[in-house]
């Protein structure tokens, strides 16, 4: 009370003193407002580059005030996203009492919102996203204007509540996503007619799939994803005419997919991966003439792919795998013209790859593992007519086949080749010199014999390449040693402009970016053939290589003094090979190497004792009975590098580093969550 009338004062006071003698233009920012921001600015501890001693606050950054001409100008924006803010919002705040657009997103702020904040009048637009705000949502609200509301991505719990929406009947926008909210989608959710865009992803939300939302007919985007939502998804979504997204993937859904996608008549996306739904396809589904995404994978559907090409003509990507539908591989998917990916790993197909395939001329993306194929040469043979093919994920199929190899097979523009675990017999096929765009190869765990061809180094944008578990012979070619895809930051920065269809969202909501293939630590893996000869010095030059391994070959000589030129190698593995000489110093140098494995050579010396070496295992030398010398110190923290130039390259390596590991951590993440099917973790390779 006293603190209002005492505002009250205040303005009429700034009123009567300058308002006879300023003009428009010469009005400063209203006095309440500037002490709202002040104090506000206060609890800030970094990031906030206010000039508190110049009063007029409407020049400060990220602060706009409104057009007044009559007393003072009002603050209505307060825009401070991505500014690395840190610290608390105090409750002061809650005066600026005109402000229509809040915006404090991407900071580190933290701590309980002010309950008061949550009554600003005028306020239209809220984000508080990406922050480590922590608490439930202050009950009772009153946002009476409010448009858009984003506090995805902190900390907050408690259960989610629609009385927002009581007071509002204009909120077209719900972004609660990423957030530790739990208990059941409430009811009074029903209440927000106005609703477009509702965003309850990545929390714990149980219960079963709320009726309530279905009466949303203005609602656009639906995504609950990752929740603990279970029970079948009701018929009644069939309501929602206006839906063009509904994402209700890893939850705990069952039942059968409701026959409802009739009345979904501007439904472009749905995904269910990751459910337990059973039964077949539904005649709405395989009939929508509005789909293009589809992804069912990871659940138990059964029955044959109907997919009706001939009605579903906006069909794009489908990603089916990992159910039980049954074979053969159907060819009437061929006549889907415009379907780029298609993911059918996993189910119990079988037979040969339709020859009507090849009609699929817009496909790039196509992943059959695990698929009870056979005839590879006949799978190959259509496959190569997809002229736009850039990934062909084939593994565990054709038992023991021979890998075609006198034939003229033309797959131009393939990026990632993957065909492991098929026993295949044969070599690596010539016909796949013409592959120059390839940037990924697998064709680890097979039988394949014969020497690794020299044609290699024409791949240019190769910088993932596993031949681990084959047969074959001869020495490492020099050629590999130029690989530009392991030697250059620019050519293995390429291999971003295509890739596996990941399928992403934004915390806005934007979806769909595809992201390259930089999940895939860059890799030569040479392990369990029968190599022979010495390691060429050469390997040194592959400054972007992160794992080098060559494990149990016949490799001998010395290990080159130049391999220290790997300066990225996380994973160095020469295990069970014959080197002999001494472990080279220099490998001090490699500062990212974790794992490192010299164990059963003939190597003899001192096992060096800085950088990485003091973190590695006993087990890392073992079996060489000539190596000797190592203490088992106590891990020291290593001095700080007197050379500032030096220190310097390091921090700028370490960024980058930490930029691509946060960068692969979440494309991993995908990979596991979303496409898998699409390439197989490898557990031999488990780390
Ligand atoms: C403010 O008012 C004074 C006199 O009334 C005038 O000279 C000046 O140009 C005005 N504008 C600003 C921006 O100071
Ligand atoms: C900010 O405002 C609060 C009351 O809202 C008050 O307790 C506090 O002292 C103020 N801090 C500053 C620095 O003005
Ligand atoms: C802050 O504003 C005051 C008053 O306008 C001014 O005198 C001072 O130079 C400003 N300081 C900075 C660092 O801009
Ligand atoms: C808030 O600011 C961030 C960063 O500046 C921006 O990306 C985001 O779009 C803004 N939010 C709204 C709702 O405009
Ligand atoms: C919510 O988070 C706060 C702060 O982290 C914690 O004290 C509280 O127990 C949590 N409440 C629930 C319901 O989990
Ligand atoms: C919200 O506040 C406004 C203005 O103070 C008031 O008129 C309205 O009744 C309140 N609404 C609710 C649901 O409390
Ligand atoms: C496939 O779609 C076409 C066009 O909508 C339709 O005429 C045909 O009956 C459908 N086929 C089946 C088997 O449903
Ligand atoms: C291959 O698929 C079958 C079921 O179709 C499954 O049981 C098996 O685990 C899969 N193998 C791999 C390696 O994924
Ligand atoms: C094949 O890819 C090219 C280049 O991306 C594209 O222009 C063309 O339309 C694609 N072909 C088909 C049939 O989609
Ligand atoms: C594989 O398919 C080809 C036709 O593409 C056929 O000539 C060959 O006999 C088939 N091989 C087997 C083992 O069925
Ligand atoms: C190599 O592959 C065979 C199957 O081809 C498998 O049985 C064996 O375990 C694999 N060995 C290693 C070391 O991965
Ligand atoms: C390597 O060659 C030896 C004979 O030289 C053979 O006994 C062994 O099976 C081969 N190993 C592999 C993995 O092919």
């Amino acid at each position: 009370m006293q603190y209002s009338k005492l505002c009250f004062t205040f303005i009429l006071l700034t009123i009567s003193f300058k308002a006879p003698f300023t003009r428009s233009e010469n009005l400063t920012c209203n006095s309440y407002d500037l002490r709202s921001l002040t104090n506000f600015s206060s609890f800030i501890d970094y990031g906030l580059d206010w000039n508190t001693s110049d009063s007029n606050c409407c020049t400060w950054t990220g602060v706009t005030c409104d057009h007044s001409t009559v007393s003072s100008k009002r603050v209505v924006r307060l825009e401070l996203g991505s500014k690395r803010l840190q610290g608390i919002v105090s409750e002061s705040l809650a005066g600026l009492d005109q402000l229509k657009i809040l915006n404090l997103s991407q900071n580190f702020l933290h701590g309980y919102l002010p309950a008061r904040l949550f009554h600003l009048q005028n306020l239209e637009i809220i984000d508080l996203s990406n922050n480590d705000f922590v608490g439930p949502i202050p009950g009772g609200s009153n946002l009476s204007s409010i448009r858009y509301i984003d506090i995805s991505g902190n900390i907050f719990n408690g259960s989610v509540d629609a009385t927002l929406c009581e007071s509002s009947s204009y909120i077209h926008t719900i972004n609660l996503g990423n957030n530790y909210f739990t208990g059941e989608v409430p009811a009074n959710f029903g209440r927000c007619s106005s609703l477009q865009q509702l965003f309850l992803n990545d929390n714990q939300l149980s219960g079963s799939f709320s009726k309530s939302l279905c009466q949303l007919r203005n609602l656009r985007i639906l995504n609950l994803q990752h929740n603990l939502v279970s029970g079948p998804l009701n018929d009644e979504i069939g309501k929602l005419s206006n839906l063009v997204e509904l994402d209700i993937s890893s939850n705990r859904f069952s039942g059968i997919l409701p026959d409802a996608f009739e009345r979904l008549e501007k439904i472009e996306n749905f995904f269910a991966s990751s459910n337990n739904f059973n039964g077949h396809l539904p005649k709405s589904l395989v009939n929508s003439p509005y789909i293009i995404f589809l992804n069912l994978n990871k659940n138990t559907l059964n029955g044959p792919i109907n997919l009706n090409c001939s009605a579903m003509v906006h069909l794009t990507s489908v990603d089916l795998g990992s159910n039980n539908f049954h074979g053969p591989l159907p060819d009437v998917i061929s006549s889907c013209q415009r379907l780029t990916n298609l993911n059918l790993a996993r189910n119990n197909l079988g037979g040969e790859v339709p020859f009507a395939f090849k009609n699929l001329r817009a496909l790039r993306f196509l992943s059959l593992s695990n698929s009870s194929l056979v005839n590879i040469s006949s799978a190959l043979a259509t496959l190569q007519h997809c002229r736009n093919l850039t990934s062909l994920i084939l593994s565990f199929n054709f038992h023991n086949e021979q890998m075609p190899r006198n034939v003229n097979f033309h797959f131009r523009n393939l990026r990632v080749l993957v065909i492991p675990y098929c026993e295949l017999r044969g070599s690596i096929p010539t016909w796949l010199s013409g592959s120059k765009m390839l940037q990924l190869l697998d064709l680890s765990w097979n039988r394949l014999c014969g020497t690794i061809p020299l044609w290699l180094h024409d791949f240019n944008y190769l910088f993932y390449m596993d031949l681990s578990n084959n047969s074959f012979t001869g020495e490492i070619p020099e050629s590999l040693t130029e690989l530009q895809g392991l030697n250059n930051m620019n050519r293995s920065a390429e291999r971003d402009s295509s890739g596996f269809p990941l399928f992403t969202f934004g915390a806005d909501g934007s979806r769909f970016k595809y992201k390259g293939i930089w999940g895939f630590r860059p890799t030569l893996d040479l392990s369990y053939n029968n190599l022979t000869g010495p390691l060429c010095p050469g390997l040194g030059n592959l400054k972007e290589l992160h794992v080098l391994n060559l494990k149990e070959n016949h490799l001998s000589g010395a290990i080159p003094d130049s391999f220290s030129g790997m300066i990225n190698l996380e994973v160095l593995d020469l295990s069970y090979n014959d080197l002999s000489g001494e472990i080279p110093l220099s490998l001090e140098k490699l500062s990212f190497l974790s794992k490192f494995s010299v164990a059963y050579n003939q190597l003899q010396g001192d096992i060096p004792a800085g950088g990485q070496f003091l973190t590695f295992p006993p087990s890392s030398f073992e079996g060489n009975k000539g190596l000797h010398g190592r203490q088992l110190t106590p891990f020291q923290p290593q001095q700080a590098p007197h050379d500032a130039q030096r220190a310097d390259e390091e921090t700028k390596i370490i960024g980058l580093q930490f930029g691509l590991g946060v960068m692969s951590g979440f494309l991993f993440t995908f990979t596991l969550s979303f496409a898998s099917g699409w390439v197989f973790a490898k557990n031999h390779q488990a780390q």
